[in-house]
């Protein structure tokens, strides 16, 4: 089973990417072991301590660096990335820089009619930069954005409920799987 290093974009507790997460998590408990590589505790990059970053970061990058893929569900802020997210990726992005060749998935949701197209599109620009090049999942009948999210997640459970999404997504999953391979 591939071991998946998941990223979340957003810190908020009641994230709906977050949830999304959580989401994925259960229903492919049986193709794909998805673990949340906690975010939060990195400090700013700063050149000046990469060398000897502390054990936050140590630990993040181990964890990253041994998954056999990621997956990035993010929300997008002001037409981009936010930048807790960005901050992990420039982490990830030096020393050994574990990302080169490491195949990444992305996924984003909004409560707006946009579901994270723009900061999709930063995201995969910034993840073929040099110190990055990750290999991405071909974007063309993959790109899982979610709008409206308000309609599509339950507010009890916490879960994606929406039939025709989590169609859509098993489908990228099977895709993600064997582009993996
Ligand atoms: C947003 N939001 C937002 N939504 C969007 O579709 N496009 C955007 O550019 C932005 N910009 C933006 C900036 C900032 C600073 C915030 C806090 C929010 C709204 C955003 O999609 C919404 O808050 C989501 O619910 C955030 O994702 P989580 O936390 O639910 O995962």
């Amino acid at each position: 089973m591939l071991s998946i290093a998941v990223l979340i974009g957003s810190l908020r507790q009641g994230s709906y990417n977050l949830q999304l997460a959580h989401t994925m998590k259960e229903r492919y408990i049986n193709k794909l072991d998805l673990e949340i590589a906690d975010i939060r505790s990195l400090p700013f990059f700063d050149q000046d301590i990469e060398l000897n970053p502390p054990s936050a970061v140590q630990q993040f990058l181990r964890k990253v660096g041994a998954a056999d893929g990621v997956l990035i569900v993010t929300p997008e802020y002001n037409w981009s990335v936010p930048g807790v997210l960005k901050n992990a990726i420039d982490w990830l992005s030096r020393g050994d820089k574990v990302l080169i060749g490491k195949p990444v998935m992305t996924a984003g949701v909004s409560p707006g009619m946009m579901g994270t197209i723009r900061a999709q599109l930063h995201l995969r620009e910034i993840l073929a930069s040099p110190g990055i090049q990750a290999r991405l999942l071909p974007p063309a009948g993959s790109e899982i954005y979610i709008s409206s999210a308000a309609l599509k997640f339950d507010e009890t459970t916490h879960r994606l409920v929406d039939e025709s999404t989590l169609r859509f997504i098993d489908r990228v999953v099977d895709k993600f799987i064997e582009h993996a391979r």
